[in-house]
Order: structure tokens, then C-alpha cells, then sequence
């Protein structure tokens, strides 16, 4: 390790929850194949702990345990905020770390960068400028934010680059460098599972799936489809229909499962139609999202991934803050309009639907020019004025 990487403090990554690993893991691999990179450290606040969310993500990323978790799990968006706040405070102090790295927009991505921008630690933005413009999504606030306060802005899409200028962000702060969670799917898709296994293990039935072994891959767990009774009974009818159509596999966020059964919806869920599994992982998901038909969602980061892999994906949203996976990729926005809905899954059935692209720079190669920027960066500020 050169001088630099032993004078200056580590490099802080934070993780908080599912979305997180992934964008992280490879950041942590291109710091470490740097030797005139600082030392990395992560920090996982605890936002996620289930086994199913977060430990076998780990192991299936090659992500090393943290080596701090501040344990804040579940709460408001005001206690949760708060409480990693305060338990990332010390940690930083204790650390002094040269840079605090963030990714996406989970909450633990604004409570740390308020934390680390307050005591004049550069924070890093990975993904940042991405925008759904609707602000009644808690992430959209959280983007917003963090955009504001950060130091470097790094960039997944070049529309994303527009989107800062017209907040005010200084263009000489953001950066365009691609996609660290395509670097992970790239890295991954060899060691994808495929579903036949994945299937098997789960004790699904795979007569189900017809002879042609046909399925469609769904995941909802977005407030606006699942934490109210009437939106979340819409959206399971009309994935009732598709799955007359198409038998679905659906891996349940908590969050999604917990509604269910509160709303008492488990009637509208065909069993013999729809499979409702417990989250998976990380190769699990890629081997399922591969192989599908099509894919009915409403994360983030599986429209990108459907995109880089060319299935097509259905996004269950009014809007998406990635639209370069519509403009370019396979991805559709059809929020819960059941007639779009079955018009496009017909039209996937039949052969005729949305082919897209592969965006700039989604090449695997992102997290490289991350620390090929940032290396030098973090030196010049280390050096003394008057040197
Ligand atoms: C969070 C992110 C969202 C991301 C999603 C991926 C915010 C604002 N939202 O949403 O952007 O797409 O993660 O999953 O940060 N729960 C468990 N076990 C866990 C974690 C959560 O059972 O390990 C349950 C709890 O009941 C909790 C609920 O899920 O109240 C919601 O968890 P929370 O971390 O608040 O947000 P997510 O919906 O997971």
C-alpha cells in the first residue's frame, strides 16, 4: 500500500438494506484491487436483518461481514432516520473515515451523508440524479437530499446529469461511470441458480409451470402497490389474470406478506396459478429474472437488470426515476392499469413485445472508473495547501 493509502482514513461504505449490496459489493472489490487505494470499511446499519434479506445476499455477493452494524432495524421513516444517526455519529468519529460512500436512496443513504456532510467528510453518491419526480416516494425525497449534500455525484445514466443542473448541483461534481449493480450482475450471471433448482428447493410443483415451463417473475413491495387494502387487492387481481395466462413466481418482501395477511387478500392468490415464495437470493433472483418470459415489478433496480438482460419487464408504477431503461431498455410503465397490462403480457406471449438495449457504459466496468476518479480525488484534498 503507497503512502497516500496509509495516510489518509478509510473509505466509509455504507449499507442499509437489500437494494444496497448489490451496488456496494463491487465498489468494495475495486477499492480493494487498487494498492494505492485506501483501506475500505463497511458499515451496515441494520435497516434490513432478516436471514432472507440481507445475510444471504452477503454470501452471495462475496461481501465480507460488516465491520460495524449499527442494528436500527424497523421503524417509522422519522425513528428510523433518527436512529441511525445517532448510532453512525460515533462510528465516524471513532473512524475518521477520508470519504463516506452512499448508494441509492434507502433511508440509511440520507441519515448517513447528513451525518458525514455535518462534520465535513466528502460524501460520495453513488447512483446519484436519478428522479421519478414524485415526491410522495419516501426515495425520492431521499435522493433529493443526498444529491444536495453530496461532494462527488456518480452517475448511472446521462439524463440523470440534466437532473442535478436544474437543482442547482455544480456540474464539475458529477460524474458519469455507469452501473455498479450491472458490474454485479455481470460478475454474478455465471453462478446465476437456475429456477429448475431453485424450484426444487422451495418444493414447487413444476407441473405447474406447463409443459413449456413458462413462468413470469413478479416483485411488489412499494408503499403506493401494498400498504393500502385497496391498492394492494388491485394489483393481486390483475396478476390474477396474467396468471390465467402465465403461471407467476412471486418471492414476498415482508413487507408485502405482512399486508396480505393484515388486508386478508391470500383469497385473491390462485395457489395453482401463482407461487408465492420467501425472498430469495441474490443467484436465485438473477437465475429467475434470466429465464423469464417476463417480469411484472415495481423495484428499481430490477427494471435495470431486466434491461441489461433484455426480458421484458412490466413496472407496476405511475413513473420511474430510471427512464432510460423505457427509452432504451425493455422496460414498460403501466402502473396498475389492467388493460395496458394484459395488452402488453399478450403481446410478450405471442412474440411481439418491447426489445430494447444495452445503455452506455452498463458494461461491468463501473466501479473501476469509480475508484480510478476517486483515488486521485481523495489524494489532491489530502494534500496540504502551501505543499
Ligand atoms: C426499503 C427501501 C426501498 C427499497 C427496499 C428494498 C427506504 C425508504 N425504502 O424499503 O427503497 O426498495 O428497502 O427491500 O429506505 N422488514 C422485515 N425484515 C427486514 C426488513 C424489513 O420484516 O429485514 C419489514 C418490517 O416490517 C418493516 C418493513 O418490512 O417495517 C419495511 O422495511 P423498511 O426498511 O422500512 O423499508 P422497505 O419496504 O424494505
Amino acid at each position: 500500500m503507497d503512502e497516500l493509502a496509509q495516510s489518509i482514513g478509510p473509505v466509509m461504505c455504507v449499507v442499509g438494506a437489500r437494494p444496497n449490496y448489490m451496488k456496494t459489493a463491487p465498489l468494495i472489490r475495486a477499492f480493494r484491487a487498487d494498492p494505492g487505494a485506501p483501506r475500505t470499511m463497511l458499515v451496515h446499519t441494520g435497516q434490513h436483518y432478516d436471514v432472507a434479506m440481507n445475510d444471504r445476499l452477503f454470501a452471495d455477493l462475496g461481501l465480507e461481514a460488516p465491520d460495524i452494524n449499527l442494528e436500527v432495524g424497523s421503524g417509522t421513516h422519522a425513528q428510523q432516520t433518527a436512529e441511525i444517526m445517532r448510532r453512525f455519529e460515533p462510528v465516524v468519529d471513532d473512524a475518521a473515515p477520508s470519504c463516506v460512500i452512499v448508494v441509492g436512496d434507502v433511508n440509511s443513504t440520507l441519515a448517513c451523508s447528513l451525518v458525514a456532510v455535518k462534520k465535513a467528510i466528502p460524501v460520495i453518491h453513488v447512483e446519484a440524479g436519478l428522479r421519478s419526480f414524485d415526491r410522495t416516494m419516501p426515495e425520492e425525497i431521499n435522493r433529493v437530499l443526498t444529491d444536495q449534500i453530496a461532494d462527488v455525484l456518480y452517475t448511472t445514466e446521462r439524463s440523470a446529469a440534466e437532473n442535478l443542473r436544474r437543482e442547482g448541483v455544480a456540474m464539475p461534481r458529477v460524474h458519469f461511470v455507469g452501473n455498479v449493480m450491472i458490474d454485479t450482475l455481470k460478475a454474478g450471471l455465471q453462478h446465476a441458480v437456475p429456477p429448475a433448482v431453485v424450484f426444487a428447493n422451495n418444493r414447487v410443483d413444476m407441473t405447474l409451470l406447463g409443459e413449456r415451463r413458462r413462468f413470469g417473475f413478479v416483485t411488489l413491495h412499494r408503499p403506493s402497490n401494498v400498504d393500502d387494502r385497496e391498492s394492494l387487492a388491485e394489483a393481486l387481481t390483475i396478476l390474477g389474470e396474467v396468471s390465467h395466462e402465465l403461471p407467476l413466481i412471486c418471492p414476498l418482501h415482508p413487507r408485502t406478506r405482512a399486508n396480505i395477511e393484515r388486508f386478508g387478500l391470500w383469497g385473491l392468490i390462485d395457489g395453482r396459478r401463482t407461487i408465492a415464495l420467501q425472498p430469495q437470493g441474490y443467484l436465485e433472483t438473477l437465475g429467475l429474472i434470466r429465464d423469464a418470459t417476463l417480469v411484472i415489478t415495481d423495484s428499481g433496480g430490477i427494471q435495470e437488470e431486466t434491461t441489461a438482460l433484455g426480458v421484458p419487464c412490466l413496472t407496476m408504477r405511475d413513473n420511474t426515476e430510471r427512464p432510460i431503461t423505457v427509452e432504451q431498455g425493455t422496460n414498460i410503465v403501466v402502473g396498475r392499469d389492467r388493460s395496458l397490462i394484459l395488452r402488453c403480457v399478450a403481446e410478450i406471449l405471442a412474440g411481439v413485445g418491447k426489445r430494447g438495449r444495452i445503455p452506455e457504459l452498463w458494461d461491468g466496468r463501473a466501479a473501476e472508473r469509480i475508484v480510478a476518479h476517486l483515488v486521485p480525488w481523495l489524494a489532491q484534498r489530502a494534500e496540504p495547501i502551501y505543499a
